[in-house]
């Protein structure tokens, strides 16, 4: 009876709940939260729909406790953690969440606080002008910042800001995503450019200040009790979020390979290639389920061979950076400049910065300096962290700037900026990859 593993009656009910509850998200958003909808406590591997199957949290504490600090307001505005993190999208927020929470609640949702409008002082004196205000934040991207202090290597020679963000001569205001708040347990850097870690490694030390200044920052809210910040701290660390089961592969710990939150919660961090589909490679169809499944899985082992491979045109590989274990992070914490920010690949609405290095006055233009922004070194413009790529599918856009649309738009993000180079069918073996993560 192998043929029921791959589409197992029990994961198609369970596929419908989760569908269910995806639907209900924003609702859950809007009118109260989604610990109401599940009396506080997610059990661990409870799946949530995405486009490529579902995708569930494991957590060490033995289940999602919805009760946590994290899904309560802790401010004077009515935002929580959960306001910007949802746990049915891979702890992030999709541009259509926040769409939904806006036409659900005519843009009263406390997500739709001036914090994060396109600018300081947005224009809410109608329900058209509030819209229009908000037209970053309903494509998932939120206002950040950060002052180039007079000690830099470099300094801002110029500036387009088309919204009004807040850029100045010496501010950089850009637009990111929230990165996923879960798979801390293999991470090294807090913030898209280790704002919060700072180069120390030290995450937990890193989550508490992330919290701490989150609180008195987005929720507007006075300073919370250290057992507050530990409280989020260590939840979060609790957490291991990863695709759990493809519609096209069946669940993706069948057969022996190892994906799914639960082997993720308890993957070492460890520096190499990624092996969880290896059981997968040249499975002969019907030899593990369907043969059209068995075709699906053994793509993924493909996929995952391009991924961990040096690709032939610029001698890299995605692993090369990517290079913990089966998380996708780096193991030593390292960013990377891999093009987002270029100039090229501005977006509507984004402010673009020439940026002047003091000493050899060469020029260069970006709409987000990341690391540089905290180091003040020319050379870590264009940083940022590596993400864990477990569960990404959950989460589109990508980057730190939601530039890709989705994992194919990512990939070729690669091919134009990085100089990788694939056939239609790699890019398709290794997105397949992709989602199975
Ligand atoms: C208004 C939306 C919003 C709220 C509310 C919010 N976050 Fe975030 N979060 C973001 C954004 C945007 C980023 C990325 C910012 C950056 O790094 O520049 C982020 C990043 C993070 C990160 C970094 C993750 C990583 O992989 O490096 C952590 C941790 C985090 N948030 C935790 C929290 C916690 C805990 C709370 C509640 C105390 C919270 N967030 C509330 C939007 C939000
Ligand atoms: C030079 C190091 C490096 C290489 C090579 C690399 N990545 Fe990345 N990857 C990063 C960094 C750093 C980020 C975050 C960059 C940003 O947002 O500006 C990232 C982001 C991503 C994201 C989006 C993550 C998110 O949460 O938005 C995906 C998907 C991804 N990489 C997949 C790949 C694939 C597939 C390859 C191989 C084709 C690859 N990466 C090669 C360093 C690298």
């Amino acid at each position: 009876m192998t043929r029921s593993m791959t589409r197992p009656p029990a994961g198609i009910l369970l596929a419908t709940l989760a569908l269910a509850c995806t639907l209900a998200s924003p609702v859950a958003g809007a009118e109260g939260s989604i610990a109401e909808l599940f009396d506080g406590r997610l059990p661990n591997n409870f799946p949530f729909l995405n486009n490529a199957g579902t995708a569930a949290t494991f957590s060490t504490a033995g289940f999602v406790d919805l009760t946590n600090p994290f899904h309560v307001p802790q401010g004077t505005n009515g935002r929580s953690c959960e306001s910007c993190h949802l746990p049915q999208v891979g702890w992030s927020i999709r541009p259509i969440d926040v769409e939904l929470k806006f036409l659900l609640t005519q843009g009263n949702d406390p997500i739709f606080n001036a914090l994060d409008a396109n600018n300081p002082n947005p224009d809410v004196s109608s329900l058209q002008a509030k819209r229009a205000s908000y037209s970053m934040l309903r494509k998932g991207l939120f206002r950040r910042g950060g002052a180039i202090q007079p000690t830099f290597e470099f300094e801002i020679f110029a500036f387009d800001d088309p919204l009004g963000a807040g850029a100045s001569p010496t501010q950089v205001q850009a637009f990111r995503r929230p990165l996923a708040t879960a798979n801390f347990h293999i991470a090294k850097n807090i913030g898209w450019h280790d704002q919060n870690t700072n180069g120390s490694g030290d995450v937990y030390a890193g989550l508490f200040a992330q919290a701490d200044g989150n609180i008195t920052g987005a929720q507007q809210g006075p300073r919370a009790t250290p057992a507050t910040l530990d409280s989020i701290a260590t939840y979060e660390l609790g957490l291991a979020f990863a695709q759990q089961f493809s519609f096209s592969a069946g669940l993706l710990t069948a057969c022996g390979a190892k994906g799914g939150p639960e082997n993720l919660s308890a993957q070492p961090s460890a520096k190499g290639p990624f092996d969880l589909f290896d059981a997968w490679k040249n499975l002969r169809p019907g030899s593990c389920g369907t043969r059209s499944a068995d075709r699906k899985r053994a793509q993924i082992a493909r996929g995952q061979d391009i991924f961990n491979s040096v690709n032939a045109n610029n001698n890299r590989s995605c692993n090369g950076c990517h290079d913990a274990v089966n998380n996708g992070s780096n193991v030593d914490g390292r960013l990377f400049d891999v093009g987002a920010s270029q100039a090229r690949f501005r977006k509507a609405g984004m402010p673009l910065y020439t940026m002047r290095n003091k000493t050899t006055l060469l020029t260069r233009e970006t709409t987000d300096p990341g690391r540089a922004l905290r180091s003040g070194r020319w050379t870590d413009m264009d940083r940022f962290k590596t993400p864990s790529l477990r569960g990404i599918v959950a989460r589109a856009p990508y980057f730190h700037n939601g530039i890709a649309a989705n994992l194919t738009e990512a990939v070729r993000h690669y091919e134009t900026a990085l100089e990788f180079k694939y056939s239609d069918q790699e890019r398709e073996d290794l997105v397949a990859f992709l989602e199975a993560l």
